[in-house]
């Protein structure tokens, strides 16, 4: 029996994708997988949020040798950059304090130009693109105890802001208080996270690996914000980030007492479609091996997803099916798949590349890689959410 990591109320399992390597442990040639987890996701009722059950130390996860780059991706950078706008304009930042926190390589903050900007990243390969764009950072991971340091240092915050961090984070209630500890009194902390209403939609079910510990619904959110003495004052829809996004815009309760509290009856299904979700995914990993086999003059792949974690160690499905994955992100290239190690390439060496058939792995991503590769050399793409299917 297991039980819920925040209000310790016990929490029914309802994903299972078996045993799972780290999905951003990327490793050199003959080196060996480190460490695995059961990567089975379970639902609390009162919390009304999905959790990872078994989770990983956040220290292995996110360690100096983190290898994602936001800036591998036109669309994140737009995003990003539209976000600081939209900030701006909302909150007149000019003058201000804003502290992002996994920050990566600082594309939002660097965009709010008439504003202090600092950083918390423990990631090398980003804290290097932080240093070339000017920006501090603090190299750690955040917590409760840093939050004091910070603020011993550098003051109270009008904003704290995070992208698609909260959900990796298992002790969210030591977070919430580190970013009520920098916060101004009159501060705003917005974050965004994928929405899990949406994910289960559009069957993405890959979007389960190592790092989201937690699926969230916006009551999710409003109960926690509640807990933390905070309220939701608005809500951005972001339909095309991470298979779906929301922003939220949270404020200590006590500037709003007024603000309705934001519910969906809709989410009351969520659990029902997480199982739902399940038994479409039992289909794709049978699907997707059953086209691999089809094609007999051998398939690559495109896109070194941590995401694709999920699908190929559940499918077992290595070097023999796709002998390749070609990525732009320099931490890659060079080493092998976790667990199930598949080479990853260059992508500048794509267009040499023969084959016929590409598996995407960033989906997500196809508006923006397929006409640009296919204007190179045509391809046939294999997708496989919201099910296996040719692009
Ligand atoms: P993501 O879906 O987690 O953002 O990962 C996208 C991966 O795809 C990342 O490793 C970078 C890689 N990528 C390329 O190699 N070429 C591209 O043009 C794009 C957009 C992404």
């Amino acid at each position: 029996m297991y039980s819920c990591h925040l209000c310790g109320d016990p929490v029914e399992p309802v994903l299972d994708f078996g045993r799972q390597p780290l999905a951003n442990s990327y490793l050199l040639p003959g080196e060996a997988d480190k460490v695995w987890y059961n990567a089975v996701w379970g639902w609390c009722d009162a919390c009304q949020m999905l959790q990872l059950v078994d989770v990983p130390d956040v220290s292995l996860v996110f360690n100096a040798d983190y290898p994602y780059i936001t800036d591998q991706s036109k669309f994140m950078m737009n995003h990003f950059r539209k976000t600081a706008e939209c900030l701006e304009e909302r909150y007149n930042l000019e003058g201000q304090k804003v502290l992002e926190i996994g920050a990566n390589s600082g594309g939002m903050i660097e965009h709010l130009r008439r504003t202090k900007v600092i950083a918390v990243e423990p990631a090398k390969a980003s804290q290097e693109i932080l240093s070339r764009k000017n920006i501090p950072f603090w190299d750690t991971l955040f917590t409760e105890g840093i939050a004091r340091t910070i603020r011993k240092e550098d003051g109270l915050f009008q904003m704290v802001y995070c992208a698609n961090t909260l959900r990796s984070l298992v002790n969210l209630d030591n977070f919430f208080r580190g970013v009520l500890e920098v916060l101004d009194d009159k501060g705003v902390f917005v974050f965004e996270e994928p929405y899990l209403p949406e994910i289960l939609r559009k069957n993405e079910f890959d979007q389960f690996y190592s790092e989201n510990v937690y699926g969230f619904t916006i009551t999710a959110i409003g109960r926690l914000a509640i807990h933390h003495g905070m309220k939701i004052i608005q809500i951005d829809e972001l339909p095309d980030n991470h298979g779906g996004s929301i922003r939220y815009h949270l404020t200590r309760a006590e500037n709003l007492p007024d603000a309705r509290q934001f519910s969906f009856s809709y989410e009351n299904r969520v659990r029902q479609q997480c199982g739902e979700m399940y038994e479409h995914a039992l289909k794709i990993k049978d699907d997707f091996r059953q086209a691999l086999i089809k094609c007999l003059m051998g398939t690559v792949g495109y896109g070194a997803t941590a995401k694709s974690a999920t699908l190929l160690n559940w499918a077992g499905i290595g070097s023999s099916l796709i002998s390749r994955i070609y990525d732009s992100t320099p931490t890659k290239i060079g080493k092998l798949t976790p667990g199930t190690h598949i080479p990853i390439v260059d992508s500048a060496e794509f267009q040499n590349d023969s084959s016929r058939t590409v598996v995407l792995f960033p989906y997500n991503l196809k508006q923006e890689i397929i006409p640009r590769e296919n204007a190179i050399r045509e391809r046939k793409w294999l997708l496989y959410a919201p099910e296996v299917h040719y692009d």
